[in-house]
């Protein structure tokens, strides 16, 4: 859904489910923190029940890596592989559908009744995630759903988080920078440890169902992203179409159209949408406490090694 009516439908989900919603603005599930504004613990519970359809989209990014973005694109890249023409591409709109079913537009959001009403959205459904590999429902694997892997470098990722966090409320106080980078680099935050989400998914590496892909490639060449993107997931689309599909989720116009309809959610979610903005937030000993934490933990691994820390994390 776009950032219209979420503010809404995040108030009203609030308010049926007040029952079972913790009154902590953060709760633990199975180990790890969710933001109680936007998950319940009920829908966490029961998230291996979604049925998962072969054909879906899966897109998983750890928060702040850009998934509405990549989001984005992949509802696009289906509407134009689909060629519908006007009237059913105004039905299956992702978005009209995602409103009109009360659904949040991560996974692991909202109301446990929302994995039925899922069942309503017609395929192929772009369906996005936060959650570590190991969290995620069991059909998306048994399935074989396809699922697109997104990471960014560590150091833009927590500061984007930050003004995310403290802008939408998140967290039980503002946090200043410093304190968020202590919670961050410990894993204290809404979805855990970002390290060890990247090393869980160095246990994918062989499977033909999962793509890697990292926010700053798409940066350097969206065209030729969407392309890999589009073949990954079968879409058939031309050049011409590709073009479209980059102008149309340009970090200007969906800006731009988020501030038309959004309530606020906007501007934290479309920020600055740039490289390298860390260089202006971390001090010397952050800077020096993220790489050594790199180092140690992802940076021999094939995916750590796919990040280029060294360019995109270093001075
Ligand atoms: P910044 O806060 O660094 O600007 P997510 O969608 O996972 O919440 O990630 C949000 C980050 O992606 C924000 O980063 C946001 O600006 C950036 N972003 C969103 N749309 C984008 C776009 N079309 N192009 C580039 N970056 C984008």
């Amino acid at each position: 859904m776009a950032q219209a009516g979420m503010q809404e439908l995040l108030k009203k989900t609030l308010a049926e489910n007040k029952d079972i919603v913790p009154s902590d603005p953060l709760f633990l599930h199975n180990g790890e923190l969710y933001p109680t504004m936007i998950c319940c613990p009920e829908t966490l519970k029961i998230l291996d029940t979604f049925e998962t359809r072969s054909d879906d989209v899966i897109l998983v990014g750890y928060p702040k890596t850009g998934t509405n973005w990549v989001g984005q694109i992949l509802v696009e890249l289906e509407a134009a592989s689909g060629k519908y023409d006007e009237e059913e591409r105004r039905k299956r709109s992702m978005r009209q559908r995602e409103r009109e079913l009360s659904l949040f537009p991560y996974l692991e959001f909202g109301d446990p009744a929302k994995f039925e009403r899922m069942k309503q959205l017609p395929s192929r459904r772009v369906i996005k995630t936060h959650l570590a590999p190991q969290r995620l429902p069991k059909s998306i694997f048994q399935k074989k759903a396809k699922i697109l892997v997104l990471f960014r470098n560590p150091k833009d990722t927590a500061v984007s988080y930050l003004h995310f966090a403290n802008g939408l409320k998140l967290l039980p106080t503002p946090k200043t920078w410093d304190e968020f980078f202590s919670d961050f680099i410990k894993g204290k935050v809404p979805w855990g440890l970002y390290l060890d989400h990247i090393i869980e998914w160095n246990k994918y590496l062989d499977d033909k169902n999962v793509m890697f892909i990292t926010y700053e490639q798409i940066k350097e060449n969206a065209a030729l992203e969407i392309k890999r993107m589009a073949e990954f997931f079968d879409f058939t689309v031309n050049e011409q179409e590709i073009q479209s599909i980059v102008e149309k989720t340009s970090f200007k116009t969906m800006k731009d159209e988020a501030s038309e309809t959004n309530e606020g959610i906007g501007k934290f979610l479309f920020r600055k949408g740039v490289v390298g903005d860390w260089k202006n937030v971390f001090s010397e000993d952050q800077n020096k406490e993220m790489d050594r934490k790199f180092e140690e933990s992802v940076a021999k691994t094939k995916l750590g090694m796919m990040m280029k820390y060294d360019v995109y994390c270093q001075y």
